[in-house]
């Protein structure tokens, strides 16, 4: 399946059979998130992931709530999510090939957005975090977990953007935890919890839209 829509996807569609097969880099960290996201789930709620990848963070949940609808830019992500979905028999995950931007506003307003692993990833972190309140109940929870390479190590953020200009890896947001903590609440939310599983980790973040 080629990505016309996304051109900008490619490099995550010939990352994707990998990362379908590469183990969770910290499966305690990821358990601990998953249970901390559970707790906030009712059977009627409506959830939406964006960056959802190859679907597991959706599939696992999927049980909990009435519907997830699971949105990622890649092609090759979204084509290994509906496999694993069909296998899961999860009639009630959707998986669409979509960025959030992109996603109509008639599909909500939800009670729940997760955003794993790709805030950092985002063209417009302030523009991102707009269109997560926008599509968010009042009371509704943001549940995101984010690498932030400005708390990790001095010389990455210097680094990183001139990987990411090679194409051989995403562009990277050169994040710190407290900066995102400030632009989360200034885009309409409580912060309820936050944690890291370690020094240089991602910062795990649960917040309430207001
Ligand atoms: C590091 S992976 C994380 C996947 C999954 N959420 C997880 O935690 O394993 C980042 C994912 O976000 C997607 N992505 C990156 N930037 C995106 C954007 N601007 N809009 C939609 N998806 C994006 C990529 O295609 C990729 O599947």
């Amino acid at each position: 399946m080629t990505n016309t829509r996304y051109p900008q996807a490619r490099i995550w569609n010939r990352f994707a059979a990998g990362y379908a097969k590469r183990a969770v880099d910290d499966p305690k960290a990821y358990q601990v998130k998953l249970d901390k996201t559970a707790a906030l789930m009712t059977p009627d709620m409506k959830v939406l992931e964006f960056g959802c990848g190859t679907g597991t963070t959706a599939l696992y949940h999927a049980k909990r709530v009435d519907r997830i609808d699971a949105l990622d830019f890649s092609s090759e992500m979204i084509r290994i999510a509906k496999g694993k979905a069909e296998t899961a028999n999860a009639p009630n995950v959707a998986f669409h090939i979509c960025t959030l931007g992109d996603w109509g506003t008639e599909h909500g307003p939800y009670d729940m957005i997760m955003a794993h692993s790709v805030l950092h990833l985002v063209e417009d972190l302030d523009a991102t975090l707009h269109q997560v309140r926008k599509r968010l109940k009042p009371g509704g929870w943001f549940v995101s977990s984010t690498v932030c390479i400005r708390d990790a190590s001095r010389i990455l953020p210097i680094l990183l953007p001139l990987a990411s200009a090679t194409r051989l890896i995403p562009k990277v947001l050169p994040l710190g935890a407290e900066g995102l903590q400030q632009r989360i609440s200034a885009a309409g939310f409580d912060i309820t919890e936050h944690w890291r599983p370690a020094q240089g980790k991602a910062v795990f973040i649960i917040a309430q839209a207001v």
